[in-house]
């Protein structure tokens, strides 16, 4: 019954401007309407990462609930984690709708939304009035027009310091001119170190996370990698959105970041070339085109600790994180591994050599 309800949901979304759908989608997590059916519940799935215990690999990925309004409901869907954001400090529209556009045939979406988001004020009174009973995430980032991109990430961490299980550091989204560059040597380096001050003066430490894009090049990826592990950085979120448009079944003429089906490959050699560069005691957590239980065990494979979603949920719905732990523990049955952690870098030699599609 519940798996017919789900298909005349997405049915209906489908009909939908991509926009509303996901506004439809908030609104029904946060009235309880897409509640929870079966928790997948195996301590073989649990990872310890960064001082964190997360109940099961799979989280949902920034972007979804970027206001910090359905992180509750989310968890109860039996998320491991969840990540709010990206927020910026001051409020923000965003670029003109339409903004977010689908691809059904390839499972991809392409979004150019700009951080359109409430701003840090309204996410910490509803972090600070609800506190989240699993582990919740706070993705930061700069405002478009910000002087001072650098010192809008270290507001960042100052507002959300005693609220954040973790930050992520986005410095990734293709929608905000500029904002890649700081992927470049000199000035990642300057933003690490400020960051890393920040967090310093904080009463306690939270862990920080860098999310990168899935389109540096490998003479990139060697400094960014050199830089995280020169600075107080725990782990790395790899990948945000693509501007490859590579291997679409149908040429879709719309600007901004790619994710999905599409995704999946690139991000995931990526993913490995980081495990390779970084070894094995950064934390890791891979993103882009997991939609079931073998994506998310390839990215495990390719070197994550920990896998997110979010395109994957619009094509498979709100029990997607269920059926993948149920898939996971399924194959734990079935195999050698006690725990999911034991799966980790199983085929990374495989995916790290394989060549980027184009
Ligand atoms: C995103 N993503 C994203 N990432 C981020 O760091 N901050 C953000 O605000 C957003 N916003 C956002 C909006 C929409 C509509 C999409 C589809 C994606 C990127 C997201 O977190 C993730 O990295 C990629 O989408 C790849 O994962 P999936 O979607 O292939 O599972």
């Amino acid at each position: 019954m519940h798996k017919l309800l789900d298909r005349i949901g997405r049915w209906l979304a489908f009909r939908m401007e991509a926009e509303k759908a996901h506004g439809l989608a908030i609104a029904g997590l946060k009235t309880g309407q897409l509640g929870p059916r079966q928790i997948v519940q195996d301590t073989r799935l649990s990872v310890d990462l960064a001082g964190l215990k997360f109940p099961n690999p799979v989280g949902v990925a920034a972007g979804f609930d970027k206001n910090a309004e359905v992180y509750e409901p989310l968890l109860k869907l039996g998320f491991g984690f969840s990540e709010v954001g990206t927020l910026t400090p001051r409020a923000q529209a965003g670029n003109p709708q339409p903004r977010v556009f689908r691809l059904p045939l390839d499972h991809g979406v392409i979004n150019r939304l700009g951080f359109n988001n409430d701003g840090h004020g309204p996410a910490v009174d509803r972090l600070r009035l609800a506190p989240p009973t699993g582990i919740v995430g706070v993705n930061i980032g700069a405002n478009k027009d910000s002087e001072d991109r650098i010192a809008d990430y270290v507001a960042g961490i100052e507002k959300f310091a005693d609220l954040a299980a973790y930050f992520t550091v986005n410095i990734s989204s293709p929608n905000t001119p500029g904002l890649r560059d700081l992927q470049t040597r000199e000035k990642l380096a300057e933003l690490l170190d400020r960051v890393a001050e920040a967090m310093q003066r904080q009463q306690r430490p939270v862990p920080v996370f860098l999310k990168i894009a899935p389109d540096v090049t490998e003479a990139d990826l060697d400094e960014i990698c050199d830089e995280v592990l020169a600075k107080a950085i725990d782990g790395m979120i790899i990948s945000n959105t693509t501007l490859s448009r590579a291997n679409l079944a149908r040429d879709i003429n719309e600007a901004g970041g790619l994710s999905g089906r599409p995704l999946f490959e690139r991000s995931t050699i990526m993913l490995a070339k980081v495990r390779q560069r970084v070894g094995p005691d950064l934390a890791l957590v891979g993103v882009g085109g997991v939609e079931n239980a073998a994506t998310a065990l390839s990215k495990i494979r390719a070197g994550a600790d920990l896998v997110q979603l979010y395109t994957g949920m619009i094509y498979q719905g709100p029990h997607i994180a269920q059926e993948i732990c149920a898939g996971l523990t399924r194959e734990l049955d079935a195999g050698e591994a006690a725990s999911i952690g034991d799966l980790r870098d199983s085929q990374l030699d495989e995916w790290a050599a394989r060549p980027a599609p184009a």
